[in-house]
């Protein structure tokens, strides 16, 4: 909290900020926060010195890594800055995208013996032994209660698209709506992953994202099924509503979303790939579209439900997401604010409106 506190008191100042971990995470939140005007870039870590570390150098970022491997890195032709601790001790914030479930040692080794504040990516536990903190970020819905917190944890894209079809039905329809019932359709394995896909549909005996999007939508009757199919091309939710009574017409459902930002709705996208090829051709930074996409031609009203399609695009929606905590957290600033700022940094409405015409 102290730093926090003497950061509030200085809050015209760049704020200094690390990236622990360099994955399909870590890279995408390195590009962004690097090109903010508010940002100092303190640079990225690397555990492992492959080819990343040369792509990490290329784009210019400072290069920090474990205590005892700078030889091994520097025999492999990198160029180091210095060891990780010495980063996280000149930054005022750390966004940790450590692999599932490695920034609950980061924050015991590193960020509370230094006193930094930290943001968890989606991977980490909220609760039980190995707990990160005590709130999980969604922008749409809980985006003022992280100002000024030392630590939270960013929702995977799964829950941070979740939340942001889920809270514009709630303020607009409320206790008209009964239960949510999803089922989420995974992909195996991100583009830029070196693994095997495997040819099998498996299930999840018990998905986090129920419990995570009750942590900032406590009252929601909602109930997931999640399975993984063998794909690289984003998720896709089949989001299926319950109302008490007739449902509401299929227009009013997508009026409801028609200035939504982070929601595209399209209209002839054959499958997810379609769009992440559309965002790859169309040249969209990492090939990301940074939103949800509401597929309208399958959005159907039958009687007292309403079924709703959506794909999300899973590398790049929590990079937003990350850059909005961050306002929050550490600038305190008005969401509506924040939202400008995001959107200018990652040109959400413009990519919105290009994907929505291509897929008119
Ligand atoms: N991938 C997605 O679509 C997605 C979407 C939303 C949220 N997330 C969440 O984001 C987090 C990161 O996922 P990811 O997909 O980016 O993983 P990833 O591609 O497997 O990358 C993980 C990175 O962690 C680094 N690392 C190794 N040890 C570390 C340590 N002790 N501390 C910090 N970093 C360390 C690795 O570095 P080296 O490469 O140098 O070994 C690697 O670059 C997870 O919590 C995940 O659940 C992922």
């Amino acid at each position: 909290m102290k730093l926090l506190c003497s950061f509030k008191s200085r809050d015209k100042r760049l704020i200094k900020v690390f990236i622990n971990g360099y994955g399909n995470i870590g890279r995408r939140l390195a590009t962004a926060l690097s090109s903010d005007k508010e940002i100092q870039f303190i640079g990225i870590a690397k555990y492992t010195a492959d080819d990343k570390t040369k792509e990490a150098l290329e784009n210019g970022f400072d290069i920090y890594v474990p205590n005892g491997t700078v030889k091994q890195f520097k025999d492999k032709g990198y160029d180091v800055r210095g060891i990780i601790p010495e980063a996280i001790q000149k930054s005022d914030l750390v966004v940790d995208a450590a692999r599932e479930g490695g920034g609950f040692d980061n924050k015991k080794n590193l960020y509370e013996p230094m006193n930094k504040a930290a943001i968890f990516q989606g991977g980490e536990d909220r609760h039980g032994e190995r707990s990160v903190a005590d709130m999980i970020h969604n922008s749409r819905v809980n985006y003022a209660k992280a100002a000024g917190k030392t630590y939270v944890i960013q929702g995977s894209c799964n829950v941070s698209g979740m939340g942001r079809i889920m809270q514009p039905l709630i303020e607009k329809f409320g206790d008209k709506i009964r239960r949510y019932d999803v089922i989420l359709i995974r992909r195996w394995a991100d583009l830029e992953d070196s693994k095997e896909i495997k040819d099998s549909i498996e299930w999840d005996k018990n998905p986090h994202h129920q419990d995570d999007v009750k942590d900032f939508i406590p009252t929601s009757n909602l109930y997931v099924d999640a399975y993984k199919v063998p794909s690289r091309m984003m998720h896709l939710h089949q989001m299926v509503i319950r109302f008490n009574g007739k449902a509401p017409s299929k227009d009013k459902i997508i009026e409801t979303f028609r200035t939504e930002f982070g929601v595209a709705i399209v209209n002839s996208a054959k499958g997810t790939a379609a769009i992440r090829k559309k965002a790859m051709e169309l040249g969209f930074q990492h090939g990301d579209t940074n939103m949800v996409h509401i597929h309208q031609e399958v959005l159907k009203v039958q009687d007292d439900i309403i079924k709703i399609a959506y794909s999300d695009d899973q590398t790049g929606m929590v990079i937003p997401e990350n850059h909005m905590l961050i306002q929050s957290m550490i600038f305190r600033r008005p969401r509506q604010e924040a939202v400008k700022r995001s959107d200018a940094l990652f040109q959400m409405t413009k990519k919105r409106m290009i994907l929505e015409e291509e897929f008119g």
